[in-house]
């Protein structure tokens, strides 16, 4: 026992730690900390293992590119995405959300990112902008439940949901466009609709949502209708004219090609 305790002191220290519930010392013989020496240094093998690592520099998009290039089918691009160690975002969210709808539709909608309800449910368009866009395609006879020729195929730019619904960061945007363009070239749609300025940065690298909607583009060899986002109606219902002008377009469109 140390010499500066004396018996009493030693014992209320004891009993005071059996009171936080001690039950056992950690060695039965007391180590001097003191007179311990340090390792020699290590030699040969050894001292090899030891060398400081040269950190690898990593590519976040040219492994996205690679990973997405792999993907033959879309089972194969959702593996792909959920295999892939670079986007944060992937760490906050419950689900990858990865697509609804019908691949090989005729119409793919690009939204921006999975909010709280897609998250939880692991599909694009659950929540209340979802059913907003249900309605809006059924005005157009659209639907994505349709097996026929009036079905869509729904994704979105991140497959994620960022914290608090914040838009996502240049970079996630970056690291993730890979996969989405490889989305798009599996999915092989005729028309693309993207929803919001999100999407038009993404695909047309431009934003400005009000001045871009209802003004046919192109992205990815593709015709492209840029549209104001659900929310953003559900925000300003007023904004629904203009949307509905857009929606003829579309239909207009599909009917001539058809
Ligand atoms: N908003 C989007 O852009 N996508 C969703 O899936 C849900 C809300």
């Amino acid at each position: 026992m140390d010499s500066h305790m004396d018996w009493h002191a030693a014992r209320a220290a004891l009993e005071w730690q059996v009171d936080l519930g001690v039950t056992e010392s950690i060695s039965e013989t007391p180590i001097n900390r003191f007179e311990q020496v340090a390792p020699p240094p290590k030699t040969g093998l050894a001292a090899v293992s030891q060398a400081p690592v040269m950190p690898v520099e990593i590519n976040p998009v040219a492994e996205a590119e690679a990973a997405a290039r792999g993907a033959s089918d879309l089972a194969a691009l959702k593996a792909a995405m959920e295999a892939y160690p670079h986007c944060d975002l992937q760490k906050g969210a419950r689900n990858l959300v990865f697509s609804d709808g019908v691949a090989g539709s005729r119409v793919m909608i690009i939204g921006e990112a999975p909010g709280r309800e897609e998250d939880q449910v692991g599909k694009p368009f659950v929540g209340r902008a979802g059913q907003l866009l249900d309605k809006m395609l059924a005005a157009i006879d659209l639907g994505r439940d349709r097996t026929d020729a009036h079905s869509v195929y729904i994704t979105n730019v991140l497959p994620w949901r960022p914290p608090q619904n914040r838009d996502p960061k240049p970079d996630e945007m970056a690291m993730m466009m890979p996969f989405l363009k490889r989305h798009i070239v599996l999915a092989k749609p005729e028309v693309l609709v993207v929803m919001g300025n999100i999407s038009c940065q993404a695909l047309l690298g431009k934003r400005g949502i009000t001045r871009l909607r209802g003004q046919w583009d192109a992205a990815e060899g593709l015709p492209v209708i840029p549209m104001f986002h659900p929310a953003y109606l559900l925000r300003s219902p007023a904004a629904k004219r203009e949307a509905w002008a857009d929606l003829l377009d579309l239909r207009a469109h599909l009917t001539k090609k058809a």
